[in-house]
């Protein structure tokens, strides 16, 4: 966990980028049936960011005008103590946290107009949607966490992803602790993989590893025989000797800070002949794309490269026809690689993606209109302290492959009758897809692998299939 130190530097650094009162919400409990029983509390990112460990329903208020920041906190109940325990109180809270005042959470509203008087009161939206209705009536803003046009005011989220993408050595030491956790679980799931087990018995060793070291899943894990289905949340299916397993999960740490890694292997332990030939074209792209990261690259670009050595493998593999340039430009790629290379990661797994494209696209840069290069989430240039992912893919998907539309336009650059194999291969399951995704920071001179401890040569994953025994 980051120092309070930190947090308080992060606070101070808000403070001197701001010209008017920002109040920010942590979120509170989120029932997951009636009232009383609640999902599990997580605070929202940007709370997360400037204070360490929230408490459900905590609120602070930053004044640039007399740098104060005033945290706010449910007042301590006897019956609170009897059910969930003691917790500390405000003054103790003051002093370990480092900030001005803690108050009632109940004055919030009065304590904010009495402060701020006339002046204008700025907030988020977060993902509880009690506290940002409240943060709604109090600054008078129209707040939608579901909008990215209404998440809030534009200068406001710029100043924090601009903190927020510029990570410091404490919070990269969280993410190298949940790339740490990852890997382990990534490797207990390959060790522990055997036909005829169920895929939510690797899953739960994948999510007992997280949670033997404090921590749980960022996302919902994705572990599937069914790799085509890019966030396949499903957990049924029985592995086959011939399937390939994808694996893509990450560990979220008590700070909030996260990893979000994939692996594929085959289930039997070894790639049959079109498997290696796949995974060894994904491989490539996603060390290409990797080695092209230094200050100053356009993110599409590095997408642009990962799709190109893609298309290029795909042309040697049969299944497209043309130059990997023509086919990237046509689109014809994304047959096979329908997703973008990646996106930021940090807080969130997909950083501030609540903050709309504001914040992941560069100024003036606007989404791709083409089916695949559309649904790629992040076109900034890149900068030191940045972390993304990158995750290149090949996929057999039937409802992508067998679209008639899609056949007409691509009949020229696209093999679908050779693709049809790969679809109807392992007695009609399919190949299915192959996806190596890794956590990649940006840094003065280049890059960092903070993930480069997980096993994907093909050679050391399979070494690892199955290790563990019966
Ligand atoms: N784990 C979701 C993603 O890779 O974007
Ligand atoms: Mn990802
Ligand atoms: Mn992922």
């Amino acid at each position: 966990m980051p120092s309070p130190a930190h947090h308080k530097a992060r606070r101070r650094q808000l403070l001197a980028a701001i010209d008017s009162p920002v109040l920010l919400m942590a979120g509170g409990w989120i029932p997951r049936n009636y009232p009383a029983n609640w999902q599990p509390f997580r605070a929202d990112s940007t709370f997360l960011f400037f204070f360490p460990e929230p408490e459900p329903n905590a609120a602070a208020l930053f004044d640039p005008k007399d740098g104060s920041v005033t945290l706010f906190l449910d007042e301590r109940t006897q019956a609170d103590a009897l059910w969930h325990g003691p917790v500390p109180g405000f003054a103790e809270v003051k002093k370990t946290v480092g900030v001005t005042a803690v108050e009632p959470r109940a004055a919030l509203k009065s304590f904010v107009a009495r402060k701020c008087g006339k002046r204008k009161v700025r907030s988020i939206a977060i993902a509880d949607p009690r506290a940002t209705a409240e943060a709604a009536a109090i600054t008078g803003a129209k707040l939608d966490f579901l909008d990215s046009a209404r998440i809030g005011d534009g200068e406001l989220l710029q100043c924090i992803a601009r903190l927020r993408n510029q990570r410091t050595e404490p919070e990269l030491a969280e993410m190298r602790q949940a790339a740490a956790v990852t890997r382990e679980a990534h490797v207990v799931a390959m060790a522990r993989t055997r036909p005829g087990i169920l895929e939510q018995e690797l899953v739960g060793h994948v999510e007992g590893t997280f949670a033997r070291h404090g921590c749980v899943p960022a996302y919902n894990t994705i572990l599937s025989v069914r790799g085509e289905v890019l966030h396949n949340h499903g957990h049924r299916n029985v592995l086959h000797a011939t399937d390939l397993v994808l694996l893509d999960a990450g560990a979220e740490l008590p700070s909030g800070y996260c990893a979000d890694v994939t692996r594929t292997w085959p289930v039997g332990g070894r790639f049959g002949a079109e498997a290696r030939d796949v995974y060894d074209v994904v491989l490539a792209a996603e060390q290409a794309a990797i080695a092209a990261v230094r200050p100053g690259v356009r993110y599409r670009d590095v997408h642009l490269l990962a799709c190109r050595v893609l298309a290029d493998g795909l042309v040697q593999m049969g299944l497209l026809r043309g130059s990997a340039d023509d086919l990237v430009t046509s689109g014809a790629h994304a047959m096979f690689f329908p997703h973008g290379t990646g996106h930021l990661l940090g807080l969130d797994v997909h950083d501030m993606e609540a903050f709309g494209d504001r914040i992941a696209y560069g100024p003036g840069r606007r989404r791709s209109e083409q089916f695949g290069t559309a649904y790629l989430r992040l076109d900034l240039d890149l900068a030191p302290g940045m972390c993304f992912t990158i995750e290149p893919g090949i996929y057999f998907v039937p409802a992508i492959l067998r679209d008639p539309a899609f056949r007409r336009q691509f009949k020229g650059q696209v093999d679908f009758a050779r693709a049809e194999r790969f679809l109807t291969m392992n007695s009609l399951r399919g190949f299915g897809g192959i996806r190596i995704e890794d956590d990649v920071l940006c840094t003065d001179s280049g890059h960092e692998v903070l993930t480069a401890a997980v096993p994907k040569e093909r050679v050391a994953v399979e070494a690892l299939v199955g290790s563990a025994g019966a």
